[in-house]
């Protein structure tokens, strides 16, 4: 059995034994590595996400027909045992939040497609995942990708990449009080087997641009794990919307090098820094882009370790254990790829791309970090993977 059978396996058994019968559908949707453009998507620049084989599964089905009322039942199969990670709420009326952030997910997604007029059929779920929670790689973003289309699929809706995305955005943006942005739900929804997808925030147009074959995409898991609701994420954001806000335009993304400087004196200083990752940060994605597609590892390289620097000093989203194992593993590639913190930091993950040969080398490094670090890392190859679709059992 492969690991999305297991996956799928435990969906249907949760299913069962929840309520007494068999699901009709089941549906997928994956996590995400960011490979540049951090802490640009609410800035409504352009971001370099690629979708990865980890995901949520959901399998669903009719509601019960005795039940009075028309509802949504459902079990979060990693969020508890059986009888807690239970929710039951109507489908009439206005939606409240639940009691916790994993039915905060499935009422914000229910709340959502309510604000675009979508009316849902009384229905019931089972969700399984595999997207490890709070390292950087969009658990949440997986989540409410498959609830969407989950509903979309059970009650006839036919929504598209982008309506999922962004249905399951404002359910994390309204419900669970993460202020996102966009990319990790585009990503989730849109992305295409075997490449990154380039995507504007400002309009969701979106490119996919083909990993070159000489690569591998290693994601090193520090082990360190955040809260994104609890971190200062919602303070970034708020901070970017003010540099934006003292330099007169809508968003960083109308902010070029030139704009920034002229107005360093009279920024914040705090501010000023912040604007300055997100303008060399915006610099640094459609290059990464084209090393992506010619295997330029080279440029990876550089550009990765800049992006890294940005994010650890101007940005301050990195921590020291973070910096000493993004050095030893950029010291280990030397020019054979690129290492950097992927997703909103304060924890969880590196990424790095590089040649296949030079994954040895991660390995190394990474044994070298642990020799000496109070929490072990981990490095896992992850594939480049289609967005979320439903599930043809054969
Ligand atoms: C989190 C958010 C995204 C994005 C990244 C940082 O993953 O959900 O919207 O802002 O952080 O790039």
């Amino acid at each position: 059995m492969d690991r999305r059978d297991r996956l799928i396996a435990r969906a249907r058994q949760g299913y069962r034994l929840a309520y007494g019968v068999e699901p009709t559908r089941f549906v997928a949707a994956p996590g995400r590595v960011n490979l540049i453009g951090e802490h640009v998507d609410y800035n409504d620049g352009f971001v370099l996400p690629c979708a990865i084989d980890r995901e949520a599964i959901i399998a669903f089905g009719p509601a019960d027909k005795n039940a009075k009322n028309p509802t949504l039942d459902a079990v979060a199969l990693d969020m508890g045992d059986m009888a807690s990670a239970r929710d039951s709420f109507e489908l009439t009326g206005a939606i409240r939040p639940g009691q916790n952030n994993w039915q905060n997910h499935v009422r914000g997604v229910v709340h959502a497609l309510g604000r675009y007029g979508h009316q849902l059929r009384p229905m019931r779920m089972a969700i399984a995942g595999d997207v490890p929670i709070g390292a950087g790689l969009s658990s949440s973003a997986a989540f409410g990708v498959a609830l969407a289309l989950a509903c979309s699929e059970y009650s006839g809706l036919g929504l598209g990449p982008e309506m999922l995305a962004k249905v399951a955005q404002i359910a994390e943006n309204d419900f669970v009080g993460c202020a996102c942005g966009i990319m990790d739900q585009m990503a989730s929804a849109a992305s295409v087997a075997g490449h990154a997808l380039l995507l504007d925030c400002r309009t969701l147009e979106h490119l996919p641009i083909p990993i070159h074959r000489g690569l591998r995409i290693t994601v090193i898991d520090t082990g360190l794990r955040r809260s994104l609701t609890e971190s200062a994420f919602n303070e970034r954001r708020a901070e970017c919307e003010a540099a934006a806000k003292a330099l007169g335009v809508a968003a960083l993304r109308d902010c070029d090098a030139a704009m920034l400087d002229a107005a360093r004196d009279s920024l914040e200083p705090v501010l000023y820094c912040r604007a300055l990752h997100v303008v060399t940060e915006m610099g640094r994605v459609e290059p990464v882009a084209v090393a992506l597609a010619t295997g330029d590892t080279r440029m990876l390289a550089d550009l990765m370790r800049e992006a890294h620097l940005s994010l650890s000093t101007n940005f301050d989203v990195s921590l020291p254990p973070i910096d000493r194992l993004a050095r030893l593993v950029g010291e280990a590639l030397e020019d054979a790829g690129g290492v950097r913190l992927t997703g909103a930091g304060f924890g969880g993950c590196l990424v790095a791309v590089s040649t296949k040969d030079a994954t040895a080398a991660i390995d190394d490094a990474v044994a070298r970090y642990n020799a000496d670090a109070d929490l072990p890392a981990r490095a896992d190859m992850f594939s480049p993977v289609s967005g979320a679709a439903p599930i043809a059992l054969g």
